[in-house]
């Protein structure tokens, strides 16, 4: 399972890929504004720190708007996937985009049927919101279930991104059906480091190690 970062924050960027265990950086509209930063020159910069995908968002609706924005966006470095929404004409530049070798992520997909269209436009990464749909009573992993099964069975290339991550449990989750990747906001990932019995298993063992009054260097 693959872990990107869902965030368009430098630091936590860093501090992460540090760790080794980043793949990839997904942004969209609202983490750029949340940044203050210039949205080009921070995609850059993102794209020089992780080597996988690095996630960027159209800001147009339309068609040929999209596709000169995705164009530039692709150009920016070859780890780019250009973000579409899930609409007729997102999905037209998906299927653009893809047959002109450029990776494409298809964001805001909340049902099956739109996660079918995707595949077939090409997308190489399909973006289903759960946290979004458990926030309005739907059951957000039900459908990663469903769009995962239905990959499966016709050997769709597209592989299932989980978006839109609340919780340690989602990620869990995500890796019990077989979703090929999670982006996860950063103090999600972080948590999963955490247990209290790690915590307490480790201040018995330093103070122990004291008693010996040995030194391992
Ligand atoms: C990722 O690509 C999505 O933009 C993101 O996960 C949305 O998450 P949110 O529902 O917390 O805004």
């Amino acid at each position: 399972m693959k872990f990107f970062a869902d965030t368009s924050d430098l630091n936590d960027i860093k501090d992460l890929a540090s760790t080794g265990l980043l793949d990839g950086v997904t942004t969209n509209p609202t983490l750029i504004a949340k940044s203050g930063r210039e949205f080009l020159p921070l995609i850059a910069e993102i794209c020089k720190i992780v080597e996988g995908p690095v996630s960027a968002e159209v800001a147009a609706t339309d068609f040929e708007t999209m596709m000169k924005e995705g164009e530039k966006l692709a150009e920016i470095a070859p780890n780019i996937a250009v973000k579409v929404p899930l609409t007729e004409a997102g999905l037209k530049v998906c299927k653009e985009l893809s047959d002109n070798d450029v990776m494409v992520n298809v964001t805001l997909c909340f049902s099956a049927g739109q996660a079918i269209l995707a595949a077939k436009a090409g997308a190489t990464f399909i973006s289903p919101f759960v946290g979004r749909l458990d926030d309005i009573g739907q059951d957000g992993m039900q459908l990663i279930e469903d769009i995962v099964t239905i990959y499966d069975n016709y050997s769709f290339g597209t592989e299932v991104l989980v978006a839109s991550i609340r919780h340690p449990m989602h990620i869990i989750d995500s890796a019990r059906i077989g979703a090929d990747v999670v982006t996860c906001p950063p103090d999600v990932i972080r948590k999963l480091y955490k247990h209290p019995l790690t915590d307490k298993g480790l201040a018995a063992f330093v103070e122990d190690w004291k008693k010996t009054g040995q030194s391992i260097l």
